[in-house]
């Protein structure tokens, strides 16, 4: 019967392993094991201290839903949805920087003509007019590609947060196709800096640490080109107070965009501009040559199980 110190347990249990077919699988679940229980060791950490992770984690699991997904929060504010963003994309090479996909891509993206206003007109923000072109690193435009993009109402909630989205159906996210000339344009609110949900245990855990639960003001793209890597990013609006402090660290410079402030009476489709002053964001996105499966909703995630 084998009787194992702390350190000879680490090799005992690695050496479980060893039969595993997939080697990636094998090299994983090794280094889980030895990080988990470096942790331990450092932390002398208690029965109590892991009987509350136990607890704490299996609260999490028990509040996601179809739509609420809090794991992917507690990646996000722990860090480490950045720090596999940031290992993934070392090279970027011009291409434009990637951050969080969020717990609020539900994949109910419908394609959508250029210039429509994706928000519904009851939100009582400023108007804004959104821009962009998709090129490859060279600048060559990109035609046909998909993008979908999502942000949150007046109010920081996104659609899927609300109880009466079964029935209204998804409202500020939309999908466009690029043009010939790589260009896409819709209407929207000016968005505002809102908190994560702060009602499950991701948000006890921020407001216990004395942390804030504010994301700046951003619109939220996905960019899916055939033959290149799929884009996940935001494009943030300059000046926002929280620019510096992002609860889930999501913010690089290159992805601050300076919306400007107008007051011309068309915006830049020669269609009027309705109310004023309204807000012009313009914002290009560089691809990758690459290849790579864009990420599923988490409806389509939740059906495919
Ligand atoms: C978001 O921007 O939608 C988001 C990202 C990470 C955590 C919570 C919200
Ligand atoms: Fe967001």
């Amino acid at each position: 019967m084998p009787q194992f110190n702390d350190t000879e347990l680490t090799a005992a249990v690695i050496r479980s392993f060893e039969e595993t077919p997939n080697p990636r699988v094998k090299f994983l679940l090794e280094e889980l094991v030895k990080s988990m229980h470096d942790f331990v060791r450092k932390t002398d950490l208690t029965f109590d201290e892991w009987s509350y992770a136990i607890d704490f984690l299996t609260r999490v699991g028990q509040k996601c839903t179809p739509t609420r997904q809090e794991f992917i929060l507690l990646s996000d504010v722990f860090g480490v949805s950045m720090l596999v963003d940031a290992v993934n994309h070392r090279e970027r090479d011009g291409a434009t920087e990637t951050t969080v996909l969020g717990p609020f891509y539900v994949g109910e993206h419908k394609q959508t003509p250029h210039g429509t206003d994706i928000s519904p007109d009851n939100l009582t923000a400023e108007r804004m007019f959104v821009q962009s072109r998709v090129t490859d690193l060279k600048g060559k435009p990109l035609a046909g590609v998909p993008v979908d993009v999502w942000h949150a109402d007046d109010d920081g909630y996104y659609d899927s947060q609300r109880p009466t989205y079964e029935v209204t159906g998804p409202s500020s996210r939309a999908r466009f196709i690029t043009d010939s000339d790589g260009r896409f344009f819709f209407r929207t609110i000016l968005p505002c800096s809102y908190p994560i949900p702060t009602d499950g245990p991701v948000g006890e855990m921020i407001l216990q640490t004395r942390r804030h639960p504010m994301r700046p003001a951003h619109v939220h793209f996905l960019v899916n080109a055939a033959g290149y890597e799929p884009l996940i990013t935001h494009v943030f609006i300059e000046g926002d107070k929280y620019l510096d402090s992002d609860v889930v660290f999501g913010v690089k410079d290159d992805l601050i965009s300076k919306v400007e402030k107008r007051t011309d009476p068309l915006m830049p489709d020669g269609k009027p501009a309705g109310s004023s002053p309204w807000h012009l964001m313009t914002y290009d996105f560089r691809m990758k040559p690459g290849a790579g499966a864009a990420p599923k909703p988490m409806m389509a995630v939740t059906e495919d199980a």
